[in-house]
């Protein structure tokens, strides 16, 4: 029988901006699922969501999540990440196969009563040199992979521009025009993805922002991209939208986002005409997510005794994010990284309004119901190596979101047997 009270975990979260109310605390966090569309030779044939993706959200959808976040969608279709990624562009129309799939996916993840929020994304110099010769991104340094996961092997393009001001309103179109596809196509909302080394993330870091112009050099400069497309998004979307972003609450490295940054950048976002509904945060890098505990400089006793990563950098910002005097923060917390088991969650709701759960979502689809009803008391730990690397998880994850989306069980990652092979089967592809 369950010890620990999880009231808090069903309690609903109401977004004050839009009005539109979660049914509970409990994210799925955004996770790319490789299975939309791809044609090499016809970029515009990619990037539409299949019957196999729409089956995972349908599987999710009764998972129980207040919340559903899809995984990263590419809003320009020249710039797509990885192949199977879903992609959006300002030249699509709202009509014909590509609209009525999103359609049938934004009605699968609303099947049994969650919200679904599109995550909307850039991907700036983190281009492959197989699919982009040249990217884009705030200043010209090329990326490199530090991590073992998907980009272990990946070469990306060395050949990166630092965007003009053409390049710029291109880029907020982008941003502006996937918003609006998707809330015509039945989406609650969405979220722009301004973590893990993508381009909003790009700018907003002083490691790789070295712009001399508006959208460099201060914070507020180095903002201004996602101001622009946040207020973009908010002038041609309804009241009732959600909108959300996904940022690093902390950049283990020089020059990278502190969390005094993070806080400063919080407190924009909820100012006027902005009025995001939630933004979540995360951590990583200049180059791609991380776990603190891969990193030296992070390697707080605290931290790695707790089981979300970033609890530490939230109750900074938290307390900051005033309203003005005597009001109360509208804009919503989102904690993401590490969370596994009902009692790392009540804890996690102590500082922040709700919490999202990437790999677990992939090990347990159900686990919010189960964490909720108290049938579990947690996601079990990954088994070695998979416990501790990140990257490696996120392989493993792609995986399990294939046999969710075929309505298989995913595979027991717990399982030291399981994961022993799987690893193997990685070492003979
Ligand atoms: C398979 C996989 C794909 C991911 N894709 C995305 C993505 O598209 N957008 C994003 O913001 N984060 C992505 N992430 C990161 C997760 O949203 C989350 O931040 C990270 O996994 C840490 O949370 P966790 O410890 O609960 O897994 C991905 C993670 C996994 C495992």
């Amino acid at each position: 029988m369950s010890t620990v009270d999880r009231t808090a975990l069903a309690r609903p979260l109401e977004f004050e901006y839009s009005g539109k109310t979660a049914k509970n605390r409990l994210f799925n966090a955004a996770m790319a699922e490789m299975l939309a569309t791809w044609d090499e030779k016809d970029r515009t044939e990619s990037g539409i969501p299949t019957e196999a993706l729409i089956n995972l959200y349908s599987r999710w959808a009764e998972g129980g999540w207040g919340t559903i976040l899809t995984g990263n969608i590419q809003t320009q279709y020249l710039m797509l990440g990885n192949p199977g990624e879903m992609s959006l562009d300002p030249s699509y129309p709202f009509s014909g196969p590509r609209f009525e799939a999103f359609k049938r996916l934004a009605r699968a993840g609303k099947s049994h009563g969650s919200l679904i929020i599109g995550q909307i994304s850039h991907i700036g110099r983190k281009a492959s040199a197989a699919l982009i010769k040249e990217a884009v991104s705030a200043s010209t340094l090329p990326m490199h992979s530090n991590n073992s996961g998907p980009n272990s092997n990946k070469k990306f393009t060395e050949n990166v521009r630092a965007a003009t001001k053409e390049d710029i309103e291109t880029i907020v179109n982008g941003f502006v025009h996937a918003a609006v596809y998707l809330e015509k196509a039945g989406f609650d909302g969405v979220e722009l993805h301004a973590a893990h080394g993508y381009l909003i993330a790009q700018f907003l870091s002083g490691a790789t922002n070295k712009r001399t112009d508006e959208y460099g050099g201060s914070l507020q400069n180095r903002m201004r991209l996602l101001v622009e497309i946040g207020r973009g998004i908010r002038q041609n979307t309804s009241p009732g939208f959600v909108l959300g972003a996904k940022l690093n609450s902390v950049e283990f490295q020089k020059g990278g986002i502190t969390p005094d940054e993070a806080q400063e950048l919080c407190c924009v976002l909820q100012g006027e005409g902005l009025w995001f509904d939630f933004v979540e945060l995360s951590g990583g890098n200049v180059e791609g997510l991380v776990s603190p505990d891969k990193v030296e400089t992070a390697e707080k006793e605290s931290t790695r005794n707790r089981e979300a990563f970033f609890l530490d950098f939230a109750e900074t910002i938290v307390p900051a994010m005033k309203q003005g005097a005597g009001e109360k923060r509208k804009t919503k917390v989102v904690l993401t990284g590490g969370i596994r088991s009902a009692s790392g969650i009540v804890k996690a709701l102590e500082v922040v309004d709700a919490v999202a759960m990437g790999r677990s979502a992939t090990q347990a689809p159900s686990a919010a119901a189960q964490l909720i009803s108290g049938e579990i008391e947690e996601v079990p730990t990954p088994a070695p190596p998979f416990d501790k690397d990140i990257g490696l998880g996120v392989v493993a994850s792609t995986a399990q979101i294939g046999f969710i989306s075929r309505g298989e069980r995913p595979f027991d990652l717990a399982d030291g047997e399981v994961a022993a092979r799987f690893i193997e089967d990685l070492r003979k592809k």
